[in-house]
């Protein structure tokens, strides 16, 4: 395992490649209503990022992944391919995953969209996910291990009934999209790599309302959906360890840590 520590300079680029990212889950919000398809989604995403950031959307042609986008809908957990055919109605829970590449460095990040009437059971599913990603955030600093923040994930999901996904996690990134080290959502306190200034990593907890059992399309061979087809959500940031605690790269003006 080698993990990438970055220079001044490096996280200077991180920075621009996640306020990037950042912007395009901004951008497309208004969008984001019942009767437009996934597939549109996409497309407004791949021209903003190609067009008005003069960036690469990094999920396009990755491993043969065929869109710009991820969307993820209702049971889908993550990896959902957008598609013209696929109809955003009110009620449904939607995640957006954006990646871009901006002078060689990776941002990414995610987030939950409810459409029109969302059932309280599924906002509070987004929300409990959402306070998963933030406890994690809040206790990074130099010397905490990766153990230490799957367990504060863990513990607050399972803690509100929900399951925690455990075969998807957070990663190393940088040059590289997918480094490492793995970022798991669940864990004991004080195992695995010590956290120290410099790592780039991404925190993306999965929630599910029933069990943590996953299923990967057999057709797609990329849609991951819950087995027993209830509820996931999903939010994401890129975070940069600093001296005493670390730096969301990828903060949008909605949020306040
Ligand atoms: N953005 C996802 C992540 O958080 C990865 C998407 S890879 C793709 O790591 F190929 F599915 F786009
Ligand atoms: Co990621
Ligand atoms: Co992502």
């Amino acid at each position: 395992m080698t993990i990438h520590l970055k220079t001044a300079e490096d996280i200077c680029k991180m920075r621009v490649a996640g306020k990037l990212a950042a912007d395009v889950l901004e951008m497309i919000g208004p969008h984001v209503q019942p009767g437009v398809t996934t597939g549109e989604l996409d497309r407004v995403c791949h021209k903003y990022i190609v067009e008005q950031q003069q960036a690469i959307p990094a999920p396009l042609n990755y491993n043969g992944f065929p869109k710009s986008i991820c969307t993820s809908v209702n049971y889908v957990i993550c990896h959902g391919i957008p598609s013209d055919s696929k109809v955003l109605k009110s009620g449904d829970i939607l995640n957006i995953d954006i990646t871009v590449i901006k002078d060689s460095f990776h941002g990414d990040t995610s987030k939950m969209f409810c459409l029109g009437e969302t059932a309280d059971h599924a906002k509070r599913l987004v929300r409990i996910t959402q306070e998963c990603l933030y406890k994690a955030i809040a206790i990074v600093k130099p010397g905490i291990t990766l153990g230490d923040i799957g367990h504060v994930i863990q513990r607050h999901g399972e803690t509100h009934n929900y399951s925690i996904v455990r075969e998807y996690c957070g990663h190393g990134i940088g040059r590289i999209f997918h480094d490492d080290p793995q970022v798991l959502h669940y864990g004991e306190p004080n195992s695995g790599t010590h956290i120290v200034e410099g790592m780039t990593f991404t925190i993306e907890p999965m929630l599910n309302a029933g069990t943590r059992y996953t299923k990967l399309s057999k057709t797609d061979g990329w849609t991951v959906t819950t087995k027993d087809r209830r509820l996931s959500a999903q939010w994401e940031h890129t975070l940069a360890v600093t001296n005493d605690g670390c730096e969301v790269l990828t903060m949008r003006s909605d949020e306040q840590l």
